[in-house]
């Protein structure tokens, strides 16, 4: 299992995508499992019950898709901050795709499906995360000015 992980925005979804068709393996992104299990979009689940039963869904099913098939998996960016979900990482190869804030915000723009995005502690946030994004990281690409292809490139690379 080839796992990537960072903040919204990193554009984990597109270079998994991409990395997946590459090397043969399917592809899994962790908020669409969630989405589908749920039946409903993770806006609507931040909603109406909120963040916590989320990250409740999101550990559960994180756990399950990395004891699973081998694949090309992309973590939601808060999933590391459960600790369950750290530890399942260990020994894995998991990519920390590197991008600042303010290239973040502007590869996503206002995107009602990402709650987060309107947290006034987003920036918080983002701090809190990085040093667990470094922590459970195997390989850190960074991303600022840099295409899909060219991302996919280097992990390649650097994974062989
Ligand atoms: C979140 C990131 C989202 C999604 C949810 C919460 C976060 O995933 O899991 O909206 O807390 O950063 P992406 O990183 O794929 O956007």
């Amino acid at each position: 299992v080839i796992v990537l992980v960072g903040f919204m925005g990193a554009g984990k979804t597109t270079v998994g995508r991409k990395l997946a068709h590459r090397l043969g393996l399917p592809f899994l992104d962790s908020d669409e499992v969630v989405t589908e299990r749920a039946g409903r979009p993770i806006r609507d689940i931040f909603a109406e019950d909120g963040e916590d039963a989320f990250r409740a869904l999101e550990r559960q099913t994180v756990l399950e898709i990395l004891s699973g098939l081998d694949a090309v998996v992309a973590l939601g960016g808060g999933s590391v901050e459960d600790p369950l979900t750290r530890e399942a990482l260990h020994g894995k190869d998991v990519v920390y795709l590197q991008v600042d804030l303010e290239t973040a915000l502007a590869r996503l723009g206002e995107d009602a499906e990402r709650p987060v995005l309107r947290d006034p502690q987003l920036e918080a946030r983002y701090r809190a995360r990085v040093p667990l994004y470094e922590d459970v990281a195997t390989v850190v690409v960074p991303t600022r000015g840099r295409s899909a292809g060219a991302a996919v490139s280097e992990i390649l690379e650097r994974l062989s």
